[in-house]
């Protein structure tokens, strides 16, 4: 059944003036969207990639982007104190219809979607589907099911999606999958602990060259601390909800510069933001 996805204000626009989002100035409204019918193209044009040619002139970020990775951009929603879970140990409760429509928009721009195994089990990923209107934003039918995993412990459902799993040599996921999984879907990139740099080369030559990275903590930690995440799309979500759940980030980081590149309202208080990381 269509569902109307709510209407977002920009309040803040910093995107480089050759941009294709920079066109929306503060004040604009994207206006509502059917999220099987609305093709949502000022969103699409919005969180358009940013292309890291390292040109001052543009604005863009002078950074020295290797060419044999892929972009790789982060998406999580958080309550107003830190944790990226609701009362359920779920991110379903502390989410809303503002926040879907950004989510929905960042997978359709995507060619893989790379969750870590707690993330796979706990949210009980099988798919990653793209509603119909914004089908035209894309060559394929969804993107890729992307995971990490020490243990190897997958269950079937997740595994009929045939995810591509990265682990390493001296994990157990490396035997344990070894029998269960097409022996292309599984990249074994380091000896004892994940080489994600290789890992993500071998994606890029594979043609995944825009990743979208739905969390959770730990798999973006381990990001982050390669400096391998250039962009963060974060949802604040109007809530306290109080008890012990994680930050969005777990492990050993060293201080990333952040520029925001946008900042969207929603009348029910979800404020949405676009930030490009500086590792
Ligand atoms: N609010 C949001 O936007 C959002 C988004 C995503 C998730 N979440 C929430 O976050 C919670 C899960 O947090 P989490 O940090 O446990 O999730 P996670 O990062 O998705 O999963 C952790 C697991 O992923 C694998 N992994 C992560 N980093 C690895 C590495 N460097 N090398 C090898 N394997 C690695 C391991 O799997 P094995 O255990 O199989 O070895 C590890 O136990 C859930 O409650 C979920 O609802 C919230």
């Amino acid at each position: 059944m269509a569902r109307e996805l709510p209407e977002l204000r920009v309040v803040e626009n910093h995107l480089p003036r050759h941009h294709p989002g920079s066109q929306f100035r503060a004040g604009y409204v994207l206006r509502p969207r059917d999220s099987e019918r609305g093709s949502d193209s000022d969103l699409a044009a919005l969180y358009a990639p940013l292309i890291l040619d390292g040109d001052e002139n543009t604005g863009d970020v002078a950074a020295a982007v290797d060419s044999d990775l892929p972009l790789v951009r982060a998406n999580f929603i958080t309550s107003l104190d830190g944790s990226v879970t609701g009362a359920d140990g779920k991110s379903g409760s502390i989410n809303g219809p503002a926040d879907l429509r950004v989510f929905q928009l960042l997978r359709a721009q995507s060619d893989a979607v790379f969750v870590g195994a707690g993330t796979a089990r706990i949210e009980g990923y099988q798919d990653t589907d793209i509603p119909a209107g914004l089908q035209p934003l894309r060559d394929d039918a969804h993107p890729r099911l992307i995971t990490v995993t020490r243990s190897g412990q997958l269950g079937p459902a997740f595994l009929a999606a045939r995810p591509l799993i990265i682990t390493a040599q001296g994990h157990p996921a490396a035997s344990v999958l070894a029998e269960k999984v097409p022996a292309d879907d599984l990249l074994i990139f380091g000896a004892h602990a994940v080489d994600f740099r290789a890992a993500l080369r071998e994606l890029k030559r594979r043609g995944y060259a825009n990743i979208l990275c739905e969390g959770g903590p730990h798999l973006m930690g381990s990001l982050v601390e390669h400096g391998l995440v250039s962009e963060l799309c974060l949802s604040f979500s109007p809530q306290i909800v109080g008890g012990d759940g994680y930050r969005f980030m777990v492990g050993d980081l060293s201080p990333t510069a952040a520029r925001l590149q946008v900042l969207l309202s929603s009348q029910d208080g979800y404020l949405i933001s676009r930030w490009q990381l500086q590792p």
